[in-house]
């Protein structure tokens, strides 16, 4: 199969709704990452996305429509602050999670009784959502475990020979996957930061939890329990305190003749003058904007990723200390 990459046009549009509806898997650009869509509908089109990723059968996915969907027809008893926040956020990077009525195929949600449904705000994604006009499931179209995609080419590496088409809308601007927020409770509870943040919740809904599993309990979010976002080097983690050790490790990967890289925020980069380093820039946003680019740019030109993890900040930060702690694998 040959793997084509093609902008919105009414030619590749009418090629994803064929693709899609034969149960073929269709690669697509939202504002977040790029998605894996496929009929959420039909067992096998969904059993063909978790083949593709090699993703953990207790993994469930969200479903993605277009901002006119009727999304009454998938999900039942959406409480009145959930109304409110798909008002104020919607279509945008925040995945709501609501009591199924089992109208897409059980394997999305696999065997839980919710369904995540999510509206992206992406041209490029509402364009392919609207000419199917059918729920696509969709997980981040990069294999299982490996960095998510946030240009084409990304999925392209990942998938090349293995799906039809990628709908190509450009890099995606948000960079980090939407926020994963149930809204089957009282209030409403956070499984996965997000660029959509507590704050910018709680001030809609007037409270926002956090979800926290205890020890030994089944997240509730299940993608969260596993190690993810992991570039193909190796890599290794510092506190802010610990950047002597960084740096001596530094050196003795130049010295065994490897290729090391400083991967941290702007106000250190700034000072690791003569060491090869990824800049992360300083904002919460800046910072999820190039996180998973500069991932894939460090895979690709360094043998050993030295991340150092950021000063605490608010916001969007939270999302992107989630990411990067897993990609570092903690
Ligand atoms: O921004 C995004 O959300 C991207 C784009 C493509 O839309 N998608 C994405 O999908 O990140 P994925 O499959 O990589 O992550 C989906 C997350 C997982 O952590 C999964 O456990 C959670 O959503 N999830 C899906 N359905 C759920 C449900 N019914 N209850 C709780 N968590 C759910
Ligand atoms: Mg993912």
């Amino acid at each position: 199969m040959t793997t084509q990459i093609m902008g919105v046009s009414d030619v590749s549009l009418r090629l994803a709704k064929q693709y899609i509806l034969a149960g073929d898997v269709v690669a697509f650009h939202s504002e977040t990452v790029y998605g894996l869509g496929a009929d959420a509908r039909s067992d096998s089109a969904v059993r063909h996305i978790f083949e593709l990723k090699g993703r953990p059968q207790n993994n469930p996915l969200i479903v993605h429509v277009h901002r006119d969907f009727d999304i009454s027809t998938l999900v039942d008893s959406i409480p009145p602050y959930a109304r409110a926040l798909a008002k104020a956020f919607l279509p945008g990077p925040l995945t709501m999670v609501y009591p199924s009525t089992g109208k897409v195929s059980a394997l999305v949600s696999c065997g839980l009784n919710t369904l995540a449904v999510r509206v992206p705000s992406s041209e490029t994604a509402q364009a392919f959502l609207r000419a199917v006009d059918i729920p696509i499931a969709a997980p981040s179209a990069n294999v299982s475990k490996h960095i998510s995609p946030v240009t084409a080419q990304h999925v392209f590496e990942d998938f090349e020979g293995r799906i039809p088409l990628i709908l190509d809308g450009g890099r995606c601007e948000g960079g980090i996957e939407s926020t994963v927020l149930d809204c089957t409770g009282e209030e409403p509870l956070i499984l996965r930061a997000g660029l959509v943040t507590r704050e910018m919740i709680a001030s809609v809904a007037g409270s926002c939890g956090v979800y926290v599993p205890r020890k030994g309990e089944q997240p509730r979010s299940p993608g969260m329990a596993y190690k993810h976002y992991a570039p193909k080097c190796r890599t290794a983690f510092f506190a802010p305190e610990e950047l002597e050790q960084a740096k001596s490790l530094y050196r003795e990967e130049e010295e065994r003749g490897g290729v090391p890289c400083f991967f941290c925020e702007d106000a250190l980069a700034r000072t690791l003058e003569g060491f090869r380093v990824l800049d992360l820039g300083s904002s919460g946003e800046e910072m999820a904007n190039r996180l998973y680019e500069l991932l894939h740019r460090g895979e690709e030109e360094a043998t050993l990723l030295i991340g150092v993890c950021p000063e605490e900040r608010g916001g969007v930060y939270e999302g992107v200390l989630n990411r990067l702690t897993r990609a570092f694998g903690g």
